[in-house]
């Protein structure tokens, strides 16, 4: 079985982020380096990477997310970046909404696993589908990572992100690209963009790259309805 543990030179990073909840950080980094391998949920060559690319860089953006927000985790695959957040932020309660079977029963066994029952839900379902739309309401924040390029998440998501809200899209490169692409989509769902954050600063190399975007208070399509 592979080792659970961060590398020496992530520990004290690890150790900050998790606090009390490192030796469930590391059963996570256990199971997604053996059980989600072996499920084919997680590539073979990914194994040497499960805590910088997967795990660190995902627990990061919890830097711009407040106090005890509804979060949504929209397309979790393993359940990034929803579980490293739970593990980080025991304030935030957390829906993992993923549509594939096979992935969702990794998922509600890693609820299980990691002990995360009162804390993190799984739905399964597509974030545009009108029923899953309807169970998780509006929400604080919807973190989203390797799902679908800005132009297409957006109109995906923002109806579950409440006014003021946020949708927080993990994007490496490409993300004033995206952004940039999806002007017109922001425009006509109401989102803005609020930049480009740089999390994880002096923890993971290079740091996290999450594209912010708010859901304005009144959609443009909403007015025309009145
Ligand atoms: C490439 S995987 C990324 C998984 C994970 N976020 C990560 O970073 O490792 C994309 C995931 O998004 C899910 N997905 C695709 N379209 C979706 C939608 N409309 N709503 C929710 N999830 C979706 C897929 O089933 C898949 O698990």
């Amino acid at each position: 079985m592979t080792s659970a543990e961060p590398p020496a030179v992530l520990r004290p990073a690890a150790a900050a982020l998790f606090g009390d909840r490192l030796d469930l950080a590391q059963r996570y980094a256990r199971l997604l380096s053996n059980d989600a391998v072996r499920r084919g949920l997680i590539g073979p060559r990914e194994v040497e990477s499960v805590w910088p690319r997967h795990i660190l860089n995902c627990a990061v953006i919890q830097e711009l997310i407040p106090d005890g927000a509804r979060t949504v985790d929209v397309g979790s695959g393993a359940g990034l970046p929803g579980v490293p957040l739970a593990l980080a932020r025991p304030d935030l309660p957390i829906w993992l909404v993923e549509p594939l079977e096979r992935r969702v029963r990794f998922l509600t066994e890693l609820v299980d696993a990691l002990e995360l029952h009162g804390q993190v839900t799984v739905i399964r379902g597509r974030a545009d589908a009108p029923e899953v739309r309807q169970t998780v309401g509006e929400c604080d924040a919807v973190t989203a990572r390797a799902v679908a390029p800005l132009d297409r998440l957006v109109p995906w998501v923002l109806p579950i992100v409440r006014p003021g809200g946020r949708l927080l899209a993990i994007k490496g490169v490409r993300a004033e690209a995206e952004l940039s692409d999806s002007m017109k989509v922001l425009a006509s769902t109401g989102g803005v963009a609020r930049g480009i954050r740089t999390c994880g600063v002096g923890i993971v190399d290079p740091p996290t790259r999450v594209v912010v975007i708010e859901r304005a208070s009144n959609r443009p399509n909403d007015e025309g309805k009145r």
